[in-house]
């Protein structure tokens, strides 16, 4: 599949849902060498990744669902979020949250769903690969613009294979536990997971397409 880049870049949904269908590692290969071309700061190119696949990903998610379980919580690297949140964002979070939820036919008092939906990120929607991304431990706020653009990046990469990603930051809130599944050491920070895999175009929640705000909220223009 060749995408032109308008079509890349507004066809880029999360998918929620994947297919039980490998990815050839060179694919994988392929599309972090494209990604190593976004721009950073002085060409620092602080992003490392680390790929998991096969049994590791399976033992990483399994811990993960038995921490979830357990009501098990660990402090994140970083502060994802500004505190307190404005209302605008909150807003904007809530409506995503909402219709997400509304798709999938989740009540509000509906724990259980909830707790069921929020479970799914920790079996990786069942991708068969989760990216793990990782900054040098005290990275500053610009290294991750960095790792935003190399992000983006990596999502795009990935639609020219017919595959599809989440981003996830709901992995990085376990950080000492894929540290030590993934044998990754203490000097690095867990920024970011993301489930990679072949989207299941069949599945309901793969239909969701947020919403944007308006350009007038978010731009000036001056002359
Ligand atoms: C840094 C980052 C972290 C995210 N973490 C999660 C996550 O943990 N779980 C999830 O289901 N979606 C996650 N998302 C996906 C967002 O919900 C999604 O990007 C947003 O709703 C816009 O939808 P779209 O990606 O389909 O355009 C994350 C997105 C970003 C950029």
């Amino acid at each position: 599949m060749t995408l032109d880049i308008q079509n890349a870049i507004k066809s880029r949904h999360s998918k929620r849902s994947f297919l039980d269908k490998q990815i050839d590692q060179k694919t994988i290969v392929t599309v972090l060498e494209w990604a190593q071309h976004a721009a950073s700061s002085k060409n620092t190119q602080p992003w490392e990744v680390v790929v998991v696949m096969g049994e590791t990903r399976n033992k990483l998610s399994k811990i993960l669902c038995e921490k979830l379980d357990t009501k098990q919580t660990e402090d994140m690297d970083y502060e994802y979020m500004m505190d307190p949140v404005p209302d605008y964002l909150i807003d904007r979070a809530r409506d995503c949250g909402h219709k997400l939820f509304e798709l999938k036919k989740i009540g509000r008092r509906d724990i259980e769903a909830r707790r069921a939906h929020n479970k799914e990120n920790f079996t990786f929607f069942n991708a068969p690969v989760q990216l793990l991304f990782c900054l040098p431990a005290e990275s500053g706020r610009g290294n991750f613009l960095d790792m935003g653009l190399f992000m983006q990046n990596v999502m795009l990469g990935l639609l020219h294979f017919g595959l599809a990603s989440c981003p996830q930051v709901s992995i990085a809130m376990y950080p000492n536990t894929v540290r030590e599944v993934c044998g990754i050491p203490d000097d690095k920070w867990i920024v970011s997971g993301m489930s990679v895999g072949y989207p299941d175009e069949d599945a309901l929640v793969n239909t969701y397409v947020p919403t944007r705000a308006p350009l007038s909220e978010w731009t000036t223009f001056l002359d």
